[in-house]
C-alpha cells in the first residue's frame, strides 16, 4: 500500500532519546497500550521510547492500516509486534531465533512456533508471523513491505560491512514510497580514547593479547555504538533510503539526571539515584550514549 505522496511528520523523529520526550501525551498514551504492566509516567526508559517513537511514526506515515505489511528485523519478542498485529494487515518478525548472544533472552527459539507464548496481551494471531532470518540476507523479494523497522538490533548484526549489508537489505525489501524506522545507539559524548586507532594501537602493542578484534576502522570497545558520521556511512547511505528529517543531536540538561553506569565487571547498572528510572543515558568506558531514531523513506522512481 503506497503512502500519500507528501507525509506530514508531526514531531521530530530523527533525534536522540531525551527526557522531555516523555512529556508528550501521545507518547505516554501509546506506551500505556504497549506496556500494560508498567506505568510509562514513572518508567521513563529508552527501550519504551523506541517502541513509542516507532508507533507514532507509523501513525504519521499512514501505516496503521489493515492494508499495510510491516517487517521487523532483529525483532526478538518485542511487545510492539503484538500491538502492531492489532493495527496492520500483516507483521513479519525476523531474527536469528534460538542462535547468537540473545538466544536465551530476546531471541528465544520458541518465538518461531509459538509467538502467542510471548504475547503481553491479546492480539490478532493471524496477523503475526515469526521467522528465523539473518538480517544480512532477508529472504523476501524486492519491494515486499510498506514499512520495515528495527529496534536496538542493527548494532548487533556484525562488522561495519555486515551492518551496511543489513541496511541495504532493509532498503531493498521496502516498496518505493515505503518507510523504514531504524533505532540504534549513538554517542552523545565520546572520549577521544574510545576510538578505533587507539584500540588498534593497543592491539599491536600487546601483540593482540588485548583488544584482538580492533582494526584501524573498528573499535574493540563500544563497537556497537555509532558516531553521527558512522550512522550516515554505515546505515543511511547503504540503505539507499532518504532520512526524512535532519538528525537533531541536541539533548536537554534533564537527560543527564540519572546517568547509568555498569558496576565494574558486571552487567548490573548503577545510577546516582539508586533507581533504574529515569534511564536515558548510559556511560561505558569514558563515553556516553543513548538511543537514536532514523526515520527514512524509499524514494519513488
Ligand atoms: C538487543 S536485542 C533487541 C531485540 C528486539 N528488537 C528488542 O528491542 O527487544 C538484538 C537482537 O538482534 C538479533 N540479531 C543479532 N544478530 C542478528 C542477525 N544477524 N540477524 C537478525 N537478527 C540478529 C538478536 O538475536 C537480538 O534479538
Amino acid at each position: 500500500m503506497l503512502a500519500p505522496l507528501r507525509v506530514h511528520l508531526t514531531r521530530q523523529y530523527a533525534k536522540l532519546c531525551d527526557r522531555p520526550d516523555f512529556d508528550d501525551p501521545a507518547l505516554i498514551a501509546v506506551l500505556r497500550e504497549v506496556q500494560q504492566d508498567s506505568d510509562p509516567a514513572t518508567h521513563v526508559e529508552r527501550k519504551a521510547w523506541e517502541m513509542a517513537m516507532l508507533a507514532l511514526f507509523l501513525e504519521d506515515t499512514g501505516r496503521l492500516d489493515d492494508r499495510s505489511e510491516v517487517l521487523a528485523v532483529g525483532a526478538g519478542t518485542e511487545p510492539i509486534l503484538y500491538w502492531l498485529a492489532n493495527r496492520v494487515g500483516r507483521v513479519v518478525a525476523t531474527d536469528i531465533y534460538g542462535e547468537g548472544d540473545f538466544a536465551g533472552r530476546e531471541a528465544s527459539a520458541s518465538m518461531v512456533d509459538a509467538p502467542q507464548s510471548h504475547a503481553p496481551f491479546a492480539y490478532r494471531e493471524d496477523r503475526l508471523q515469526a521467522r528465523w532470518m539473518d538480517a544480512r540476507r532477508l529472504d523476501f523479494a524486492d519491494e515486499s513491505f510498506d514499512a520495515v523497522y528495527s529496534l536496538s538490533s542493527i548494532e548487533h548484526f556484525g562488522s561495519p560491512a555486515d551492518i551496511a549489508r543489513s541496511a541495504s537489505e532493509i532498503g531493498r525489501v521496502l516498496r518505493p514510497g515505503g518507510h523504514a524506522f531504524i533505532v540504534t545507539e549513538c554517542f552523545v559524548r565520546r572520549d577521544s580514547r574510545d576510538a578505533a586507532p587507539v584500540d588498534f594501537a593497543v592491539r599491536l602493542l600487546t601483540f593482540g593479547r588485548r583488544r584482538p578484534l580492533a582494526t584501524p576502522r573498528r573499535r574493540a570497545v563500544l563497537d556497537d555504538v555509532f558516531t553521527p558520521r558512522e550512522l550516515r556511512r554505515r546505515i543511511i547511505e547503504p540503505s539507499g533510503l532518504d532520512l526524512m528529517q535532519p538528525l537533531d543531536l541536541r539533548l536537554s540538561p534533564r537527560a543527564w539526571d540519572n546517568i547509568a553506569r555498569y558496576a565494574p565487571g558486571t552487567c548490573d547498572v548503577l545510577t546516582p539515584s539508586g533507581s533504574f528510572y529515569p534511564h536515558i543515558l548510559l556511560e561505558v568506558s569514558r563515553s556516553v550514549f543513548t538511543s537514536v531514531c532514523l526515520p527514512m523513506e524509499k524514494p519513488r522512481p
